[in-house]
């Protein structure tokens, strides 16, 4: 039975207190094809692909994006804001590498995102509102337990900007902790 109900503070989204990191590409994603990888951070500071500095494009103070073309095919590391990850391009990952999802229109910054009273925040006023542009009520109504509105901030559970095949639905974490983040289970 489900005792307490811990209430989230909707603020979570978009503190300006987050510390620094890498939002794209996941780690020890692996990326077929000759594209480019998405690189997503939040913070100011610089990001080095392989120990070499990368340029990035800011659209917003504190946010950065840059299209990775790594020289050479294989794994590959990233360090931003002193987080350190391994990707990898090209062919044949190994078995440590698991397969990038992107999530269709995560290139396109400004499907979800706008600047808000000087912040990087979303389009519209619930997130909800945002997603369901494209997805549907019904399917979500098929899938979850509660109501969209209960559970209007989707990234609590979901990486809006690509995750791997290890997961299912671009989850962040297993079902049970995600009810867990709302609710003490007893
Ligand atoms: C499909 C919707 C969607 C698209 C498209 C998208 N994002 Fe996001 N983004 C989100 C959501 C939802 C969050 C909420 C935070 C989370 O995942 O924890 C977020 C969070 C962020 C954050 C962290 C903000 C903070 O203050 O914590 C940054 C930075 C960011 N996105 C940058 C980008 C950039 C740059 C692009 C384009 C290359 C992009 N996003 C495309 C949905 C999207
Ligand atoms: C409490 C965690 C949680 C939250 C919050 C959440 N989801 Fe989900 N979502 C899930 C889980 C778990 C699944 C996988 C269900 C399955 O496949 O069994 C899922 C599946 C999905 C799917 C895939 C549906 C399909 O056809 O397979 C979509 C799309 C989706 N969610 C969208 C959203 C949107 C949009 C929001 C915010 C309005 C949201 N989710 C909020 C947990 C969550
Ligand atoms: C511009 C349209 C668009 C928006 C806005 C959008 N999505 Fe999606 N989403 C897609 C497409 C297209 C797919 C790919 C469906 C597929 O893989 O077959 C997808 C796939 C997904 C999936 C995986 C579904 C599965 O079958 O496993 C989830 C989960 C999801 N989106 C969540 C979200 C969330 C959460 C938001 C808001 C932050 C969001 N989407 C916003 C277009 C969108
Ligand atoms: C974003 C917060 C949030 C998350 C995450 C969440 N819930 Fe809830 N849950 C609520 C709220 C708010 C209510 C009361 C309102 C309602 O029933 O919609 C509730 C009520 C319930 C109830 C009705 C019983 C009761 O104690 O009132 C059940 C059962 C439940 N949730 C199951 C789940 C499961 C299973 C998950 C994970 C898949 C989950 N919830 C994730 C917020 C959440």
């Amino acid at each position: 039975m489900m005792k307490r109900l811990v209430l989230l503070a909707a603020a979570l989204v978009c503190a300006a207190e987050e510390p620094g990191a890498i939002l794209a590409p996941p780690t020890l994603s692996a990326h077929a094809g000759a594209g480019t990888v998405r690189f997503i951070g939040r913070g100011t500071g610089a990001l080095k692909m392989d120990g070499k500095p990368v340029e990035t494009v800011s659209p917003h103070a504190g946010v950065q994006a840059a299209e990775l073309k790594p020289a050479s095919e294989g794994a590959h590391t990233l360090e931003f804001e002193g987080q350190t990850l391994r990707f990898f391009t090209g062919a044949n990952p190994d078995g440590e590498f698991k397969a990038f999802r992107a999530h269709p229109p995560s290139n396109q910054c400004e499907t979800c995102h706008a600047v808000r009273n000087g912040r990087w925040r979303f389009q519209r006023v619930s997130l909800a509102s945002v997603c369901s542009q494209c997805h549907s009520k019904e399917t979500f109504q098929a899938k979850h337990t509660h109501e969209m509105p209960v559970l209007t901030d989707c990234q609590l559970c979901h990486n809006p900007h690509g995750s791997t095949t290890a997961v299912p639905a671009h989850l962040k974490l297993a079902r049970e902790a995600a009810c867990k983040q709302c609710h003490a289970l007893q």
